[in-house]
């Protein structure tokens, strides 16, 4: 049989990772998840919304069940995520709370789910999208009340919790060079300046198609020279749906040009599928009108892009 996604990555240094919900960790999805892919971030299981749905009350289960799989399939987990302005809990973006206590739950959630997680995840999305597109940060309620100390803390809290863990900052729309980019190159420059504990960038990479931007893997061979790792963490490529055979062979080729930019720098760690099958894909519930984003059809039939990519890792 041909060797799985996984083989291939790993015979070339790096690791092939898929997004999963909780909701497929049985039948077709879960038996793709566990062959292909060595590496699963939860969708949306570790948020803090589901994680600490009431202050102070932890729901561990959800998250737990991913790492449960992952460990039977001899899988990676990446953590995603820690601190991030989207998915909160009501109590956190309802409630009032001076600067010191805003300031004192940052830290208290990151220390109690890494801490929870230690030594069962690798990478950890510690801080998700804190910049504005023009490269400003966004004014979430973290960086309005802590400003832009918050990212440092909420690493060092993380490193704190568990010294083995790969830290990351991770973003979208930051693929290319241009000014989203240059806000997160100038920041993870700070960071390491001041010896903050930052281990790598993630780049989402949730692309349109015949979209990659053509300084994708210059791009990432930037941030590598800052001295951190560097991985593309939700990759997809949308069209607008339906799909024919000429959107389909453009995707094979975004899919594949993505694999190389990353084989192209030595610190890219690897690549994660936000999703693996236009079954559960995020992307139509989003963007009314476009789909056809992954690798797998509805139907959990490899399309070209799966093809292109076992190519790009050097399968036949
Ligand atoms: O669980 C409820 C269900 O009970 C309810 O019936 C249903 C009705 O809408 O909603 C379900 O929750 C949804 C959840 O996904 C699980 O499917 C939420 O509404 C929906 O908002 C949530 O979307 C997630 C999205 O993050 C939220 O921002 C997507 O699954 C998830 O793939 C997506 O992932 C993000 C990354 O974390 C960060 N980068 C971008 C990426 C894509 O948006």
């Amino acid at each position: 049989a041909d060797p799985p996604l996984r083989d291939l990555a790993a015979a070339k240094g790096v690791y092939m990772g898929t997004a999963l919900m909780a909701s497929e960790l049985s039948g077709t999805s879960a038996s793709i998840a566990g062959t292909q892919f060595d590496s699963v971030t939860p969708g949306n299981e570790m948020k803090w919304d589901t994680v600490e749905p009431s202050r102070g009350t932890y729901n561990w289960a959800p998250g737990d069940s991913i790492v449960t799989f992952a460990q039977a399939h001899d899988m990676q987990v990446r953590g995603h995520n820690l601190v991030w302005h989207s998915q909160l809990p009501n109590w956190l973006t309802s409630g009032s709370f001076s600067n010191d206590e805003l300031h004192s739950i940052l830290v208290k959630h990151v220390t109690d789910e890494v801490t929870h997680y230690k030594g069962k995840v690798v990478h950890w999305d510690v801080v998700n999208e804190p910049f504005n597109e023009d490269g400003t940060f966004r004014q979430d309620l973290w960086y309005n009340q802590l400003g832009v100390s918050y990212i440092a803390d909420a690493f060092k809290a993380a490193r704190a919790a568990d010294p083995a863990a790969k830290l990351y900052l991770n973003d979208y729309n930051v693929e290319g060079t241009g000014a989203k980019s240059d806000g997160m190159y100038n920041l993870v420059k700070s960071l390491k300046q001041q010896g903050v504990p930052i281990d790598g960038v993630g780049f989402q990479a949730h692309l349109i198609l015949g979209q990659v931007p053509s300084t994708f893997k210059a791009n990432l061979q930037r941030f590598a020279d800052l001295g951190v790792d560097v991985a593309i963490t939700e990759l997809d490529v949308r069209m607008q749906t339906p799909s024919d055979a000429g959107k389909l062979q453009q995707q094979a080729n975004d899919y594949a040009a993505v694999v190389n930019d990353c084989l192209g720098v030595t610190r890219c760690a690897g690549i994660t599928v936000w999703g693996f099958t236009d079954a559960t894909s995020w992307v139509p519930s989003t963007f009314p009108g476009q789909g056809a984003a992954t690798l797998y059809d509805e139907n959990y039939q490899p399309k070209p892009a799966y093809a292109a990519v076992r190519t790009a890792l050097g399968g036949g």
